[in-house]
């Protein structure tokens, strides 16, 4: 007789879970689907020298413990050139492309950001160590795409 209660709880429950799992897996598909992970925004490819935050390329403070790097990919390099961000503070770098898909790849770090034309992918990284990070292009895109890359200097 007990065993036949403490069944009939566990199905219950195991019908519960099922049915919540499923939503959140159908909702987190739903969201992925409408709002892409990682911030994703679009933005005209023509006009990007023209749109804000783009308009100013180039690091800046937001607060005291965050600063972000607005940076532009397009062939064969990256606007600004070499970038100075602080160690121990979180860097937002937001990126875009203006003609082709570039990536942002700073070497030595779990960063690799796809720069797509007519989009802006928002990536957030601390830098522990200071020195100077190199960054890379990781996608083809095209003659002078191995001589795609720059530099960040992170300081104390
Ligand atoms: Cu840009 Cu490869």
């Amino acid at each position: 007789m007990h065993f036949h209660k403490f069944e009939k709880i566990w199905l219950i429950f195991g019908t519960l879970s099922l049915a919540a799992f499923l939503t959140i897996v159908g909702v987190t598909a739903f969201a992925h689907g409408h709002t892409p992970a990682g911030g994703m925004d679009t933005i005209d490819p023509e006009k990007v020298a023209e749109t804000p935050p783009f308009d100013k390329p180039g690091v800046r403070q937001l607060d005291d413990d965050t600063y972000e790097a607005v940076i532009i990919s397009q062939a064969f390099g990256y606007l600004p050139g070499k970038i100075k961000v602080p160690a121990g503070k979180e860097i937002i770098f937001t990126l875009t492309s203006t003609d082709v898909v570039h990536s942002f790849t700073i070497d030595n770090t779990k960063v690799n950001m796809m720069a797509v034309p007519g989009r802006i992918t928002h990536k957030s990284y601390t830098f522990e160590k200071p020195g100077t990070y190199l960054v890379l292009c990781n996608e083809y895109c095209g003659a002078g795409h191995h001589m795609m890359s720059t530099e960040i200097e992170v300081y104390e």
